[in-house]
């Protein structure tokens, strides 16, 4: 299973990979604005280059088919780790699966986003998309169930042998990583601050405060009885 990073901040992907568990950085349009990545090429090759050869999901930004491959087949020229993000259909319902099916075929990755049923998977995989985000926190804003979804899928790709890749986002709870992970995501991609929640407790905290300092009474008494022998060698030699 990989852990990717949901996020265009620099700063928090150093972080991250800095603990040796970072496999991957998604992205998207809402992501880069909030991330102050203006300039997505600009963010987007910056990105590249401190996680490369680790996979980079670049979002198109159009509805226009024609537009999401020129999009795509440009994103790919950035760096050689670019994933070009396709949302599974655009605002008018089209899917994009002949976009995800043309990119596959330049032999560019493709991971196909904003899913949020097991049919828009099924469809993504027999396309050729190298990666398929479900947007597990959106599954559950419509009353469905997320865990149900990524374990049908993931099970669906194991049984007929598809190499798609199921990325599970739209992390909102550190309960939501325990969830996707349980039910058999390939990947999880969360925002930083939910990572932090998975590996933080107060009680291990808690825990480590006691052995500290017990550990620093140890020393005191050892440094007392050095002190005590010390004296007791002077009034030996006197
Ligand atoms: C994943 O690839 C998406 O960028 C992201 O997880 C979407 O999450 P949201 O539902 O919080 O916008």
């Amino acid at each position: 299973m990989q852990i990717f990073l949901d996020t265009a901040d620099l700063d928090e992907i150093r972080k991250w990979q800095a603990y040796s568990i970072l496999d991957g950085v998604t992205t998207n349009p809402s992501i880069m604005l909030n991330d102050g990545g203006y300039d997505m090429e600009v963010r987007a090759k910056e990105i590249c280059k401190l996680v490369h050869p680790c996979p980079v999901s670049v979002e198109v930004t159009t509805n226009d088919h024609a537009e999401m491959l020129s999009q795509g087949r440009l994103f790919a020229t950035w760096a050689d780790n670019v994933v070009v993000k396709i949302p599974v259909i655009n605002e008018s319902g089209e899917p994009s699966l002949d976009v995800v099916s043309a990119l596959a075929a330049d032999g560019i990755k493709v991971n196909m986003t904003a899913c949020l049923s097991f049919g828009q998977v099924v469809l993504g995989a027999k396309a050729g998309a190298t990666y398929i985000s479900i947007f597990g926190g959106r599954v559950a804003d419509e009353g469905q169930n997320a865990a149900d979804v990524i374990r049908n899928a993931v099970d669906w790709l194991d049984r007929w042998n598809y190499p798609s890749r199921i990325i599970v986002g739209s992390i909102r709870t550190a309960m939501d990583i325990q969830e996707a992970v349980l039910a058999g995501a390939h990947i999880i991609t969360s925002p930083p601050k939910f990572l932090k929640k998975f590996i933080d407790h107060h009680y291990s905290r808690e825990t480590v405060r006691v052995f500290n300092a017990d550990a620093r009474k140890a020393l005191a008494i050892m440094a007392e009885a050095t002190k005590k022998e010390l004296a007791g060698v002077r009034v030996r030699h006197l």
